[in-house]
């Protein structure tokens, strides 16, 4: 099996200081970083927009990971991928034309992704497997950090990775939210290639150790 990708959420970290939080996190040995957009709409919160994410490509490397819990969100994927996005997911819920959404994505030349809130089925994005590269599978509602995962959100990750084997589809599955080093080996189990992990990662620095303390307990 591929090692698992741990995908740092930035919602946890120190926002004074986010050019050290990203060179902090490329040190520590990290190749991805998870970017939650949110609107004010979509989800009860709000965060950061293309500006900020363009500032932030202009001093780091990473793969930017960047979740997008915005309404129609069609009307800014241009915008996200001008900025620096590598990819660019958005909720299935978000929008009416969600095969446009996507096709509009790959057409910038940026990975696509779609999101699932908890209550949404895997079904949702049964039609449109051939053409993502990853389904992110919400494990809590999204809009904050430091929730705790929803279990079954387990079924949801082992059904999609049926339908990914069955079709062929090269899509990597992505679990967010109450990611821990204590549940990460059941979720990497039911089929997750990616996790995200916002509160139970940038609370416990070192990076480094943290990293490790994740890869370790993913593989148990
Ligand atoms: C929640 C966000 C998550 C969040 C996860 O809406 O999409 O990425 O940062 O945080 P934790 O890992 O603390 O649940
Ligand atoms: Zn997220």
């Amino acid at each position: 099996m591929a090692e698992v990708i741990l995908s740092p959420s930035l919602l946890s970290s120190d926002f004074s200081r986010l050019a050290d939080e990203l060179a902090a996190l490329q040190n520590a040995g990290v190749s991805w970083v998870h970017l939650d957009v949110m609107d004010g709409a979509f989800v009860p919160n709000i965060t950061f927009g293309p500006p900020v994410i363009q500032a932030m490509r202009k001093g780091s490397t990473l793969f930017f990971d960047t979740h997008l819990m915005i309404e129609r969100p069609e009307r800014y994927i241009e915008d996200f991928a001008k900025a620096g996005a590598d990819l660019i997911c958005v909720h299935a819920e978000a929008t009416v034309h969600l095969e446009r959404v996507c096709d509009m994505i790959a057409k910038t030349g940026k990975k696509v992704g779609v999101a699932l809130n908890p209550a949404t089925p895997a079904e949702a994005v049964k039609y449109l497997l051939p053409q993502l590269d990853l389904v992110l599978v919400m494990s809590v509602n999204p809009g904050f950090g430091g929730q705790s995962f929803i279990h079954f959100s387990l079924d949801k990750i082992s059904e999609l990775k049926t339908m990914i084997r069955t079709c062929g589809s090269k899509a990597l599955i992505q679990v967010d939210g109450g990611v821990t080093p204590e549940n990460c080996a059941d979720i990497v189990g039911a089929g997750a290639d990616v996790l995200v992990s916002g509160s139970a990662f940038f609370n416990f620095p070192p990076y480094a150790e943290r990293l490790k303390t994740f890869q370790k307990a993913c593989a148990s």
